[in-house]
């Protein structure tokens, strides 16, 4: 694929991305930024290239010598545990000719050899040696060479990575969404555990639509999920109690990332996890974040730029409640590998008629269940319409008005402390698509800025520094400009 120079303002995407700042005041953005291929190069490198992305959960990282493959943008990355118990993502990419020296998707090794010549490394990324190193390289200072790494935080068990090396810590990054993170990986004492391997799939959609979907976009159920809404059994389970369900929706939204939940009036829902999930909430939670879980049917958000989550409630005919980690990995202009992680509080992970029923829930949304074929049928007809000529011609706009000025008198600004630290609105459903205008407007952000620099090499050295043992916590990453 050839790449074209970035970091430059060429005319085509620039102005693009002006437009979509400009339209987005008006609740509207150029349909033609979907599916775009210059665009989609200056994606990898001024989104992915400086936000914090997701790589995982601690939990998949427990012992010493775990690692996973994982992705920033396009790039591969390989995430580990090194026999200090630190978490570090390299590059998978030899510092000799640069092969990939990692040929599994995950496992445990204390050294990745390449392939190519046999240059090894530790697992914390330091060069080990190379065959015939006393003889042919004589003058080589091995301390110098090291595999290139990103920096790398946690936050409540959330592992993320980034390759700028100036921006704001990962703290600063979720700013106010933290909160929520918060209470949705740290709900319970021991926190949140992932289950099995994730699952992976590629569609041919852009990766900003689900990035999208899963940030609050409820419009969309009734229309895009009716058949699968019409055929699976939901007269049983706490959905009966939702007297007023669908009604009962708020969206938060902070300055970069979004998260749609619906509640119930009743303070003893709690997801529909077995009844021990009140011994087991974790007691950092503030009441506001216990009343609010208590209350809780169903969360779905998006952090910005391509981590998403969707958590369910328990129901007769889906199965649940589960929980559930979403990486929309860009692949090419207009193709998304999507990456589902399945979750559950630690305290149940032994419970087997917990899990199977959680498993349903999680499997309702894959691939072989009902709804996530309607969406990526629809994804991908964006995708395919949106790469349209006429579009770019024609200076389509998109719209993203609900819930704009006089767009409708339902949405409610709620300042109800049950809610957490955002601008939280409801109610209905239908009425508002500030989620849409959070997330896009969060790209526009980070298109508009020219690429980061780096000064090369020295990124996870200093993220290495963080004592990522059981879980980061908040502190750590590197700071910078904000
Ligand atoms: S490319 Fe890795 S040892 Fe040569
Ligand atoms: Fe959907």
């Amino acid at each position: 694929m050839s790449r074209p120079e970035t970091g430059t303002d060429d005319g085509g995407p620039s102005e693009l991305i002006e437009q979509t700042g400009a339209a987005l005041d008006e609740g509207q953005y150029p349909l033609a930024i979907t599916n775009n291929r210059d665009l989609y190069e200056l994606e990898l490198r001024r989104v992915f290239g400086r936000a914090w992305v997701y790589l995982g959960h601690v939990s998949e990282f427990a012992e010493p010598g775990d690692y996973a493959r994982r992705y920033i943008g396009e790039d591969p990355f390989i995430v580990t545990r090194d026999e200090n118990g630190e978490l570090h993502a390299f590059l998978d990419s030899c510092m000799h000719r640069g092969a990939q020296f990692c040929t599994a998707e995950s496992g445990n090794t204390s050294h990745f050899r390449c392939p190519y010549h046999g240059w090894t490394y530790k697992n914390d990324g330091s060069l080990q040696g190379m065959p015939h190193m006393a003889e042919a390289y004589q003058d080589l200072d091995e301390e110098e060479i090291s595999l290139e790494e990103a920096h790398l935080d946690t936050h409540q068990g959330l592992v993320f990575g980034r390759i700028a090396d100036e921006g704001p810590s990962l703290r600063e990054y979720l700013g106010d969404f933290a909160w929520y993170l918060d209470l949705l990986f740290g709900t319970t004492a021991e926190g949140m555990t992932v289950v099995g391997e994730p699952h992976r799939w590629e569609s041919d959609h852009d990766w900003k639509t689900s990035a999208d979907n899963f940030s609050g976009d409820s419009y969309h159920v009734l229309t895009t999920h009716q058949a699968g809404l019409e055929t699976e059994n939901l007269s049983r389970g706490p959905w009966e109690e939702l007297d007023d369900f669908p009604g009962a929706s708020y969206l938060a939204c902070t300055d970069r990332h979004s998260i749609g939940y619906y509640l119930s009036e009743d303070e003893g829902t709690f997801m529909g996890y077995p009844e021990e999930i009140e011994e087991y909430l974790n007691p950092d939670l503030s009441d506001e974040q216990r009343d609010l879980f208590s209350r809780s049917v169903f969360h779905f958000g998006t952090v910005f730029p391509n981590m998403s989550i969707i958590h369910g409630i328990q129901s007769g005919g889906w199965g649940g409640p589960w929980a559930c980690i979403r990486k929309w990995n860009p692949r090419g202009p207009g193709t998304t590998e999507t990456t589902s992680w399945w979750l559950v509080p630690k305290e149940l992970a032994g419970d087997e008629s917990f899990l199977e029923d959680s498993h349903r829930g999680w499997e309702s949304l894959s691939p072989g269940g009902a709804f996530e074929s309607d969406d990526l049928t629809i994804w991908e007809g964006i995708s395919d319409s949106s790469g349209a000529v006429t579009h770019e011609l024609r200076d389509t706009r998109g719209n993203m008005q609900q819930g704009m000025g006089a767009m409708s008198d339902e949405v409610e600004t709620m300042d109800d402390p049950i809610h957490g630290p955002a601008e939280v609105t409801s109610k209905g459903l239908y009425f508002d698509e500030r989620n849409s205008r959070t997330i896009l407007r969060s790209w526009y952000e980070m298109m508009r800025e020219e690429t980061p620099a780096t000064d090369g090499g020295t990124a996870g050295r200093a993220a290495g520094e963080v004592d990522c043992g059981a879980d980061c916590g908040t502190g750590g990453g590197p700071e910078g400009e904000t």
